[in-house]
Formats: structure tokens, sequence, C-alpha cells
């Protein structure tokens, strides 16, 4: 065959593997409603409610909190900013004249009323396993909110990468639309759960790790992953927890936001915790108890280590007030630890080995997964920016050190703090992280812990026992 024929065939095969693909990736434009054109009994309406809250819905798609759901929070992924959309039913500018399977083709497809492809920012990939059920009452409560008009920043992503046309391929590649499907050998709750974290919960999508593409390593499920400038731990076998969660404290820490034995939730995972509060419990147990499936039964040794520290941190409040010995704290290390462990003590030790209990006073942070995490990210975070007071809330306060303390300071108290209370190897590239968070390099999501009173409720059961 002569060059010029094959290259005339070459040219032959890739017009018409562009045009399939194009075909492929083509998807209708569903016609508009006539918007208040439809009503919604309020038992729909309330259902949807606790979906939405078990969704996240409201924390991406909020930038002011005056306008719930109109969008236009700029969420930053390696590739580029993308900013939420107005969710609202107002008729122009948010989804005022969807009709319901524009809506349903959303979730499930990723793909807008007029039939372009969304970015998976959009947690689709998981959302894409819900009931036609569900999705009808998330409908339903968002066509019954305030409509805001307001139309999202343009997305800032570079060529070609806002080309929304290569989403398709994106999906092609990493995304199986379908509904989920139970597994007849589990239990109905196990099921349900699983429905809740693989799907409307998308806990996943934070807590696996993903691909250079941006895509979720399924095979590496939980293994942890990054949000926000933070780090979601693994939620596996692999958890680093310092002591193994189980289905009780898991509970606990999802409708309350801390735990005793555990300390808070912060970050990202704050906002998921205070919109889990005011969803069904019978629901938030159900992802407690798969996600400790998932999590697994820890090992004999595993678990007795994380009684002996419960017992050692609980004898340590009995003892007084504040047990703190230098010998302790200044015993171990090179000059940076013992550096590390003077700071520690002028501006830790106070509120971290007090009596004050949980949620208000500081863990004992031999019990929090900070120091023993794959990355000192979180710790820097907390440490740098503190834990600002929730507005007009009852919340945990923590004072930001970002004015207090120096780089080698912040380096040296890092280095103390994971050969003090973690039981691993040190953190490496120190320096460079903090730089990296301090400068604002990697640009850190900081959020406030509110407290409840209906999750004070519940302080009692979180004591430690
Ligand atoms: C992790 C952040 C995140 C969460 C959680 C989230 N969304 Fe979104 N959603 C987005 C982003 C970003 C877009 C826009 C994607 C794009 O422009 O391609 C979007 C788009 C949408 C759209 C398409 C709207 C349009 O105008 O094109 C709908 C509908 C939607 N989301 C509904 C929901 C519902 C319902 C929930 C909760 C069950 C939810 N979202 C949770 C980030 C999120
Ligand atoms: C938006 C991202 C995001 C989502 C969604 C998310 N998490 Fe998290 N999660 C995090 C981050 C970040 C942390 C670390 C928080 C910290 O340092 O306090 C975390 C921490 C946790 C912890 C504490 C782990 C430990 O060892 O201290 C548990 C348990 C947890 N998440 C469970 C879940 C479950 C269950 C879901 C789904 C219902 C979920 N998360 C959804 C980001 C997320
Ligand atoms: C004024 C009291 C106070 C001081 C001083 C303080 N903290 Fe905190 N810290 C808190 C409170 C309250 C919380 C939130 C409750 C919790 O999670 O323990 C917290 C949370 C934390 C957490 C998250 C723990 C978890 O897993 O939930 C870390 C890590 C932490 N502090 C480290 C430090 C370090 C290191 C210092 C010294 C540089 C320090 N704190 C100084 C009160 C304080």
């Amino acid at each position: 065959m002569s060059l010029v024929k094959m290259i005339v065939i070459a040219i032959i095969v890739c017009t018409i593997g562009a045009a399939a693909f194009v075909v492929l990736a083509w998807r209708p434009s569903i016609a508009p409603v006539a918007s208040n054109a439809q009503t919604f009994n309020d038992e729909l309406v309330a259902r949807g409610k606790n979906l939405a809250a078990l969704g996240n819905c409201i924390t991406c798609h909020t930038s002011r909190r005056d306008q719930p759901f109109a969008g236009g929070l700029a969420l930053r992924t390696p590739f580029g900013t993308i900013y939420s959309t107005n969710i609202t039913p107002d008729p122009e500018t948010g989804i005022g004249r969807w009709p319901e399977i524009a809506f349903r083709r959303a979730m499930r497809e990723g793909v807008d009323r007029q039939g372009r492809h969304l970015y998976p920012a959009f947690p689709y990939d998981h959302f894409t396993l819900l009931t036609d059920q569900d999705n009808q009452a998330l409908y339903a409560y968002l066509m019954t909110r305030t409509p805001v008009r307001t139309s999202p920043h343009e997305n800032e992503l570079p060529f070609p990468l806002n080309i929304r046309l290569l989403i398709a391929g994106w999906k092609l590649l990493f995304f199986s639309p379908g509904r989920f499907q139970p597994n007849s050998t589990k239990s109905a709750s196990w099921n349900h759960g699983a429905y809740l974290v693989e799907g409307l919960a998308h806990c996943g999508a934070c807590h696996t790790p993903r691909n250079a593409l941006g895509a979720e390593r399924r095979s590496d499920a939980f293994a942890g992953g990054e949000a926000e400038g933070w780090t979601a731990y693994a939620l596996n076998g692999s958890s680093p927890a310092p002591v193994p969660w189980n289905s009780e404290s898991l509970s606990f820490y999802l409708r309350n936001g801390w735990h005793a034995a555990h300390g808070g939730a912060r970050g990202p995972m704050a906002p998921v915790v205070e919109n889990l509060a005011s969803s069904q419990r019978s629901d938030i147990e159900a992802i407690a108890a798969y996600m400790a499936g998932i999590l697994g039964e820890p090992s004999a040794e595993r678990r007795q280590k994380g009684e002996a520290l419960i017992q050692r941190v609980r004898d340590t409040r009995a003892e007084s007030n504040l047990v703190f010995s230098e010998n302790q704290t200044v015993g171990r290390g090179d000059g940076a630890t013992r550096r590390g462990a003077l700071v520690y003590a002028a501006a830790c030790a106070t509120c971290h080995e007090s009596i004050r209990p949980a949620p208000f006073g500081g863990i004992n942070l031999a019990l929090s997964t900070g120091p023993s995490g794959p990355t000192a990210r979180n710790v820097i975070n907390v440490v740098l920016w503190g834990v600002p007071p929730a507005e007009g809330r009852r919340s945990p306060i923590m004072p930001g050190f970002a004015n207090v303390l120096t780089d080698e300071q912040l380096v040296a108290l890092l280095a103390y703090l994971r050969s003090r209370f973690g039981d691993k190897p040190p953190w490496q590239n120190l320096e460079q992280d903090v730089h990296d968070t301090r400068s604002g390099k990697r640009h850190v999501s900081i959020y406030s812990s509110p407290v409840s009173d209906l999750n004070l409720a519940g302080v009692g059961a979180g004591e430690l026992r």
C-alpha cells in the first residue's frame, strides 16, 4: 500500500471516529415547561429536604448564606475553577423551567436541560445511583425553594478543558451511569447504607483517591483522598485513626460533628456533618453501619491499643486539672522536636490537656487522627487558621496561630506532635507544606463547626467511656 493511500485511510478512519464520537456525545435539549405550573405535596417536599441534606446540595450550591441554592460557589479543582449553578426555581437563571425528566437526566447522566455535558465537579458519578422516587422528591424540594435571580460566574478553565464536549470523552472512560443494584445476599439496612454512601451522600468523592484525570480510583475505594486543601482520611482498613472507628462512634460523629474519642469534623467535613445533623437518624445509622463494614473489624492488637489510649487519656484527666510533666514532653527526639515540645507546652497544652470536655474543650491530641494522618495538612490548617466561631451559634473555638508562630516554629511543633502522638515515621517535606499553606499556594477552605442544641442532646453519649 502506498504511503498516500495509508494517509487517506487514516484520515477517513479519524473522521468517522470523530463523527461517531460527536453523535455518541450529543444529547438532545429537553423542552422547557412554564414555571409555577406544578404543585407538590408537603410529604414529598419533606422527603426531598431530608435527601438534600444527605446529598450536601446546599453546601456546593450556596455562596451567600441569604441565597441558599443560588450557586456561584467557586470549586477549585486541579484543572481550574468551576462555579456551581443556580438550582433555585428562578425561570431565567435557575432551574424553574426544567421539567422533572431534565432534572433526573442531570442527576443520572450529568447533562443539563439544553443537552450540555456537566463537569464531574457535580458528583453525578454518585448521584446516578438514585432511584426515580428520590429524584422526584429532590426535584419537588428544589422547585419549592425561594427563586433567586442570579447567574453564576463563568468557569475559569484553560483551553481545551473549557469545551464541554470533551466531558463526553471523560464519561466514556470513567463514568458508568445506572441505578443502584442491591446486593441480595445482604440485609435491607446494609443495602440502604450502601445506596446512601455510594450514591446520594457521595462519601467517596472526598475519601477516595483520584487519578490524573480527576476520576475516582474505584479499586482504591475509601483509601483516603483530598478536598479543598484538606486530607480526607482513609475510611477502609488503612484508617489512621488512633482509636478504631465502629458503627456507634461513626453514627455519633456523623450526627453531632464530633466524638470524644476522635475529635471534631474540620474543613469540608464540617458542612457535611452540619447537614447530616438535620437528616433522619435511621439514614445516618445505615450510613454508619455500612461504613463500619468498609473499615472492617480492627485487629485485636489495634483495638487493645485504642482502649489503652482512652484509658491513659482518662487517667490523665482524672489526675489533675492539668497534667503536664517536662520529661514527658521534652524527653524524646532531636533538637527540632525539643523546640516543638516547648511551643506545644506554651501554646497548646492548656487547652488540649485540660479537663474541659468535648466538643468545646480541645481533645487530647493522642486521640486525634491529625498527628497520625498521611500528611500534616489538617494539623497545619487548624494551627494556622484555628477553628473559627460559628456566626450566632455555639461552637468550639480555637485561635489561629498564623501571626504567632514562624514557619520554623510550626515545623518543629509538627515534628513534635508526630513523634509524641503519632505512631508513624516522621512527615516529609514539612517546610514546603507549611510554606504552601501559609502563602495560599494551596488554597484551604476554612469552616466553623457549629454545635446545635439538637446535637448537644447527645453530649452524654459522646463522653469518653
Ligand atoms: C461537590 C459539589 C456539589 C454537590 C455536593 C452538588 N452539586 Fe449540583 N452541581 C455542582 C456543580 C459544580 C455544577 C455545575 C457543573 C457544570 O457547570 O458543568 C452542578 C450542577 C447541578 C445541576 C445542573 C444545573 C444546571 O443549571 O446545569 C443540578 C440540577 C444539580 N447540580 C443538582 C444538585 C443536587 C440536587 C445536589 C444534591 C443532591 C447537588 N447538585 C449537589 C456541584 C455540586
Ligand atoms: C467534601 C468532602 C467530604 C465528603 C463529601 C465527606 N467527607 Fe468525611 N472527611 C473529609 C475531610 C476533609 C475529613 C478530615 C476532617 C478533619 O480533619 O477533621 C473527613 C473526615 C471524616 C471522618 C473522620 C476520620 C478520622 O479518622 O478522623 C469520618 C468518619 C468521615 N469523614 C466520614 C465520612 C462519611 C461517612 C461521608 C459520607 C456521608 C463523608 N465523610 C463525606 C471530607 C469529606
Ligand atoms: C484556647 C484553647 C486552644 C488552644 C490554645 C489550642 N487549641 Fe487546638 N483546639 C481547641 C478546640 C476547642 C478545638 C476543637 C475541638 C477538638 O476537635 O478538639 C481544637 C482543635 C484542634 C485540632 C483538631 C483536633 C481534632 O482531631 O479534632 C488540632 C490538631 C489542634 N487543635 C491542635 C492545636 C495545637 C497544635 C495548638 C497549639 C499551637 C492548639 N491546638 C491550641 C482549643 C485550643
